[in-house]
């Protein structure tokens, strides 16, 4: 089974992580989607996040980081991947992705997803949490991997 892993990535976090390779383990490939936002600008540049998640996915096989811009359901159809993975840490979680998920099936109604719980460890963690404590010098080691966290440092140096 192909499943796409679609996300913003602004950067990289310890729990998107978790859920890349718990998904690396459930299915036979994994195609972590990453966003070229064209509403808020981002703090990284598309290369510069795609480079971030390759670094710490060097040995898995069947995963892959591509870039992705339109709609996503475009991009499924695209690749013919069998479904998409999201992630769920909080109710709020659940309801906006109920909302994307009717979004996406009024595009493209054989679209298929799959939610996997976050690891309770990384409930309270965000892409926007850790560059707002990163902009304040704030420890992020909890939140991503140290080659994140440097980059981090770097961009609010
Ligand atoms: O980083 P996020 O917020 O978890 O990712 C959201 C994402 C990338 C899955 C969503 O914004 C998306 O699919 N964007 C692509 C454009 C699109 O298809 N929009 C319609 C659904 S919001």
């Amino acid at each position: 089974m192909k499943v796409i892993f679609p996300g913003s990535f602004d950067p990289v976090t310890k729990g998107h992580l978790n859920l890349i390779y718990r998904a690396a383990k459930l299915f036979d490939e994994v195609i972590v989607a990453v966003l070229i936002n064209q509403e808020k600008p981002p703090l990284f540049t598309p290369e510069e996040r795609i480079e971030m998640i390759r670094e710490l996915m060097y040995d898995y096989d069947n995963v892959s980081v591509k870039l992705f811009s339109g709609l996503l359901v475009d991009f499924v159809r695209e690749e013919k991947a069998d479904a998409v993975i999201r992630g769920l840490r909080t109710s709020q979680d659940f309801l906006y992705e109920r909302q994307l998920s009717l979004l996406n099936h009024s595009l493209y109604s054989d679209m298929e997803e799959i939610f996997l719980f976050t690891d309770g460890k990384y409930s309270y963690v965000s892409s926007s949490f850790a560059r707002e404590v990163a902009s304040y010098g704030g420890d992020v080691s909890g939140m991503v991997t140290e080659n994140v966290a440097e980059r981090l440092r770097k961009k609010f140096e």
